[in-house]
């Protein structure tokens, strides 16, 4: 640790109180939440504004018994997390372990989806030229060295996991190193001397929620970019499709419903009434399945019992970004019948005006796949009904993730 050095708290720190009653915090997607000790607290408080060791040392000796061997641990542990950061850089001082989008893997799969990357491609080509543009999550640098080729007056590209390094090494193999200025760090600790005309984002998760693409948006569309300016996305609609889910494949809860339902057949045989097995199996477990999967198949194959639903249209460049808790309720028609056992949940995010891209169960599949999210209740439907899904958005260290559900039925 140099104590005379200036560092401050990453901008992008999230802390929470986990289940063990330990506090946790990160500052990335690609970095485990890592446990903070109470004493850890003052420490980086002290650091809050900005501060060198030492002064941060002193003021807090003024309160506290703190020795200075103690100190200088806990100060390495924080900068080593990236929970403090040489104040004003923004840089990223220690690169997180190669793990998720540090991997080279999810980005050979990326880069691989060409709907994705050449619909992007052709979208940047629309709004790059001649304009200022920043990156959020530029990964191995591919829709930076778009706006660059495409005759953007500079380009800032942004990332904050070890794929940097590939994108530093792309910059330079494309020739680009003087229009594309690589920034290590998350979006949140990064400041430009002059907001730019365009930012690109691609932070779409499956759930298009889940790597953060809100919260990180509403920072950026505030102090990065011009009044005025464009994203790119600049409009994202989540919707989904009813499915049905045989009872038999579906998750163990569906599965277990199922079975369930033998029971009444069992109760004749037994000579026993079996109904409150049933019904303690139905309040078991009563939240919609979590686990989520995506479908990497070219085709769809489950039965669709409904049209394309709207769940969200958000305006990402005007619009009201701080989604949380329950949204309102959202009517889902039935166009054929089956046993309703869940949804797809699927994005379609406009570049521009003109250019869509989506992971829809009708659309050519791409590296997102299909989210299907079964439901806690299986529902025998016939076309013309109208079944109401219960929505909420679910915040953990920023990411985010939205939990979809029949909502039970309203009391007369
Ligand atoms: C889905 S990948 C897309 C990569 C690249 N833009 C592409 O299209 O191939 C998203 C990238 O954004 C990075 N990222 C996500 N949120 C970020 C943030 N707030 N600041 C910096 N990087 C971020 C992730 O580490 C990841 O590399």
């Amino acid at each position: 640790v140099d104590w005379d050095v200036p560092y401050v708290v990453s901008r992008s720190l999230s802390l929470e109180v986990a289940r063990t009653g330990r506090l946790a915090g990160t500052t990335s997607l690609s970095r485990r939440p890592a446990h903070l000790d109470p004493e850890g607290v003052p420490v980086l408080l002290a650091f809050a504004a900005g501060s060198t060791p030492r002064d941060a040392f002193e003021r807090l000796q003024e309160e506290w018994e703190i020795e200075s061997e103690g100190f200088e641990e806990l100060v390495h542990r924080l900068l080593e997390e990236n929970f403090l950061l040489p104040a004003g850089t923004g840089i990223d001082s220690a690169l997180a372990p190669a793990e998720n989008f540090g991997s080279i893997h999810s980005h050979l799969y990326m880069l691989r989806d060409v709907v994705r990357v050449m619909s992007y491609r052709e979208a940047i080509r629309n709004h790059a030229p001649g304009r200022t543009v920043a990156e959020v999550g530029c990964g191995t640098g591919v829709l930076s060295l778009f706006a660059a080729r495409a005759g953007a007056r500079k380009v800032i590209a942004i990332e904050e996991s070890r794929i940097a390094e590939v994108a530093a090494a792309m910059i330079e193999a494309n020739g680009c190193s003087g229009l594309v200025e690589l920034r290590i760090a998350n979006s949140r600790d990064v400041e430009l001397d002059e907001p730019v005309d365009l930012i690109i984002h691609e932070i779409l998760g499956t759930d298009p929620f889940e790597e953060g693409l809100l919260p990180v948006l509403q920072d950026v569309r505030e102090r990065l970019l011009k009044p005025g300016g464009r994203l790119l996305p600049y409009r994202l609609e989540v919707c989904c499709v009813a499915i049905e889910l045989e009872e038999r494949s579906g998750s163990d809860r569906a599965r277990m419903l199922a079975e369930a339902r033998e029971l009444e057949r069992l109760s004749g045989l037994y000579g026993v009434e079996l109904g409150p097995v049933r019904e303690a199996v139905a309040k078991h477990e009563p939240r919609v399945q979590r686990t989520r999967f995506t479908v990497d198949k070219p085709l769809f194959d489950r039965k669709v019992l409904s049209e394309e639903t709207r769940i969200l249209d958000l305006d990402l460049q005007k619009g009201d970004l701080e989604l949380a808790g329950q949204l309102a309720p959202v009517p889902l028609r039935i166009s054929r019948p089956g046993i309703l056992g869940g949804v797809a949940l699927f994005f379609r995010a406009h570049l521009d005006e003109t250019i869509q891209l989506t992971n829809s169960p009708f659309a050519r599949a791409t590296t997102w796949g299909w989210d299907v999210r079964t439901f806690s209740q299986l529902l025998p439907v016939a076309a013309g009904d109208e079944v109401s899904l219960a929505v909420e958005v679910e915040t953990t260290f920023r990411r985010q993730m939205l939990q979809i559900d029949v909502a039970p039925p309203r009391k007369p």
